[in-house]
């Protein structure tokens, strides 16, 4: 199984002083649990904020904020630059954008980002009427043709209780962009179509047949997908925040998840069904709420169309066709009769009666198959690793083709 493309990579976290720094704690933390060493550096404004002793305690190493006397190091103006494989500034305000635009390097982290020859991410967050002013969209326009990587602000809820664009980008995008820019880009161009969450079929206006997928391992799928540089539908029944760069299509039952993949089915080079489809539905959902005093009701159920086979069926030249196969009993052998069965090109099995394996768990265990390969076992991992271990195979089915 491939490392997270962070992993043994040394990050340069730079935090400016604006309400959003807190934030930088987060992007610290899921940049170290990707396996990056994090070198934070904190502006004096950046200070008032957040305490230097948070971000060190989750960083790789104590926060530095001392262009002089710094106890780190005696030249700490070029060193830290040219050590780094990537420097992200979250959050930048309008000053360091502006000082970074010009150069001006009064501080460590200006030195820092002139001082090196590695990539380098810039976060904005402020007050709108601050981002949309000329001279802001200005520096951020020369910065990017100068290369600099910028992670769009969001529009929400900013300080103070306004609201409008500005809001500094959600960690999971700002790593995600870290990712993308470190990791391989092996699916540029390549149209991905995910499915995740479990279908919900009514039984009547109120009521539904459910079951227990969270979502996780389809969007750790997508995640993972856009962050290689693929086009990405996520076809999903689930509300977990959206992947950078995702396209979510909302749908509930198995017929509007049918209606939807067959649709991306069209157009799409790679297809991954990781949601739990219900096998049965209400045969007649009741138009309205079933009454309490009419007695207990006798539900007919019939069953739902399979999606994944009626895609295998139609597959076209090229495509590749990815089930997942949810076991408790017998995990190679049922997976391999739905491999075939469905024709795919991958199945993965998840045995999900074992601790910590497949529904709402935050990890998953699976053995991966395929009609012309050997096995390939990943052991109790992340989601998002699972993720990179679907994909990995994903590139080299395209790739011997
Ligand atoms: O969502 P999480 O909480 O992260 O949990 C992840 C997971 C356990 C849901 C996931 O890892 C998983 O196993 N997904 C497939 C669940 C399932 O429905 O498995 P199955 O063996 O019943 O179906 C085999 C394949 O056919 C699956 O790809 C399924 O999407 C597909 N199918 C099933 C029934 C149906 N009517 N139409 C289908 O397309």
């Amino acid at each position: 199984m491939s490392a997270s493309p962070l992993a043994g990579k040394r990050i340069v976290l730079g935090v400016t002083g604006g309400i959003a720094a807190y934030k930088a704690i987060e992007v610290s933390r899921r940049l170290v649990d990707a396996g990056a060493h994090v070198v934070p550096i904190m502006t004096d404004a950046a200070q008032h904020f957040v305490g230097a002793t948070t971000l060190s305690a989750l960083a790789s190493e104590p926060v530095q904020t001392e262009l002089w006397n710094n106890p780190t190091t005696p030249i700490p103006h070029t060193e830290v630059g040219q050590g780094a494989d990537l420097i992200i500034v979250a959050p930048a305000t309008a000053k360091s954008i502006a000082a970074y635009r010009m150069g001006y390097s009064h501080d460590l982290l200006q030195n820092t980002l002139i001082a090196t020859r590695a990539p380098v991410i810039v976060c904005p967050a402020m007050h709108t009427e601050m981002w949309e002013h000329p001279s802001v969209v200005d520096n951020i326009a020369t910065l990017r043709a100068r290369g600099v990587h910028i992670v769009e602000p969001e529009t929400g809820r900013l300080a103070g209780g306004d609201v409008g664009a500005g809001r500094l980008a959600s960690p999971e995008t700002i790593v995600a962009a870290a990712e993308r820019l470190l990791g391989p880009s092996d699916l540029a161009g390549v149209k991905v179509v995910v499915s995740a969450g479990g279908t919900r079929e009514p039984i009547d206006a109120v009521r539904v047949i459910a079951n227990r997928s969270s979502g996780k391992q389809g969007y750790a799928i997508a995640a993972e997908a856009a962050a290689r540089g693929a086009q990405v539908t996520l076809v999903s029944t689930v509300g977990l925040p959206t992947p950078a760069d995702v396209q979510v299509v909302a749908v509930e039952t198995a017929a509007e998840m049918q209606s939807a993949m067959e649709t991306a089915a069209g157009d799409h080079d790679v297809i991954v069904m990781a949601a739990a489809v219900a096998d049965f539905r209400p045969s007649n959902a009741a138009s309205g709420k079933i009454k309490k005093h009419d007695g207990v009701p006798e539900i007919t159920l019939e069953p739902t169309p399979d999606i994944l086979a009626a895609l295998g069926g139609s597959k076209r030249a090229g495509q590749v066709l990815v089930g997942f196969a949810a076991e408790t009993a017998d995990l190679i052998s049922n997976a391999q009769g739905k491999l075939e069965r469905k024709r795919l090109d991958l199945i993965v099995a998840n045995d999900v009666s074992a601790p910590g394996v497949g529904f709402a768990h935050d990890t998953n265990a699976v053995t991966m198959l395929r009609p012309d390969a050997k096995p390939v076992e990943i052991d109790l991992a992340t989601k998002r690793d699972v993720a990179r271990a679907v994909i990995d195979a994903v590139v080299d089915i395209r790739s011997a083709r």
